[in-house]
């Protein structure tokens, strides 16, 4: 199977692209900057700007790709905040223009990567809750799962939480490796621990994605670590997990960081769903950390 992969620079792109070359897919990696992927068999990368529909079409036109992973986006909340127009073309528009492509083409299957930013308070969320994104970048992303939704097109739409995992040269660092880090570096760090989460391990989501993919499952699906932590916890819990000196982390409240968008205070992802339709079993918080590190 020929999938095509967007985003494949960034931080799913380039675990997911790993994956799925391990598992024997022919990948065909697109993103807007030079490929920052170590080189791999099977691996067909074009450097192309998504918000350009020229360009979609041409790549299209030229990989005929059976199904296609969208990860690529604007994915930092404030960023979108301060460039609404930016955030409306990479977010919404760009995610227009694949999904026209592939459908011109006849692409069988389009996942969309959103995230657990399209809901509002009181988390954790299951699939079907009512969204209410709280800032820009979660009415963009909640925008182009409508699109997804009317496309003629089978379609999956997955939504993570807070990913982690390990990293390599040339892909960037998850809030773990900030945390082990600092502390390595003897700085001391301020985590909140009023804010609920239950991020999710890349290694799960590249696990689900792949079953997605090769089941050709339409529909949304959660998938999202099975523990509920504060971003304090997991930095506790790194600490621990690598000797690093637990006095260096000081427990505060968001309120400490007053940040330019509003995110939710209990948030997070129910995974029911996932587990008994796919038999998605995601690692413990712990146990995902001796993968990372
Ligand atoms: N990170 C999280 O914790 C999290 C949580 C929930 C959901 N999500 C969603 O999961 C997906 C992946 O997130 P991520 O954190 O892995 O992303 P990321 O590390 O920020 O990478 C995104 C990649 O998309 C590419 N890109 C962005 N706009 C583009 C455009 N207009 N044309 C071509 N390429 C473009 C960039 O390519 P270049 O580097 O080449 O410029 C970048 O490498 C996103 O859809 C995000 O909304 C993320």
């Amino acid at each position: 199977m020929k999938v095509l992969v967007t985003g494949a620079n960034g931080f799913t792109g380039q675990h997911l692209i790993k994956t799925l070359i391990g598992k024997g897919f022919e990948v065909i990696a697109t993103s807007r900057n030079e490929s920052q992927l170590p080189s791999y068999n099977k691996l067909t990368y074009y450097n192309i700007e998504l918000t350009d529909v020229s360009n979609v079409e041409n790549l299209f036109d030229l990989t005929r790709p059976n199904a296609v992973i969208h990860t690529a986006a604007m994915s930092k909340p404030d960023e979108c905040s301060a460039n609404p127009n930016l955030c409306t073309a990479n977010n919404i528009e760009a995610t227009g223009h694949l999904l026209g492509a592939a459908t011109k083409v006849g692409t069988q299957h389009f996942i969309y990567l959103s995230t657990d930013f399209i809901f509002g308070e009181g988390g954790p969320h299951a699939e079907d809750d009512a969204p209410a994104p709280l800032n820009l970048y979660g009415a963009s992303k909640l925008e182009a799962e409508a699109l997804v939704n009317a496309a003629a097109i089978k379609a999956t739409i997955v939504r993570p939480v807070f990913m982690y995992g390990p990293i390599w040269q040339n892909l960037r660092p998850s809030f773990i490796q900030w945390v082990a880090g600092k502390l390595k570096n003897g700085e001391p760090i301020k985590v909140v621990t009023d804010q609920a989460r239950t991020p999710t391990y890349i290694g799960d989501l590249c696990w689900g994605l792949r079953k997605i993919i090769n089941d050709q499952v339409p529909g949304v699906f959660h998938l999202a670590g099975k523990d509920i932590v504060s971003p304090y916890d997991m930095a506790v819990a790194v600490a621990k997990h690598l000797n690093l000196p637990l006095g260096l982390i000081e427990p505060v409240t968001a309120s400490t960081f007053p940040e330019p968008v509003k995110r939710a205070q209990r948030s997070g992802l129910k995974i029911d769903k996932a587990v008994s339709l796919l038999g998605y079993a995601p690692h413990s918080f712990a146990a995902a950390l001796q993968k990372c590190f």
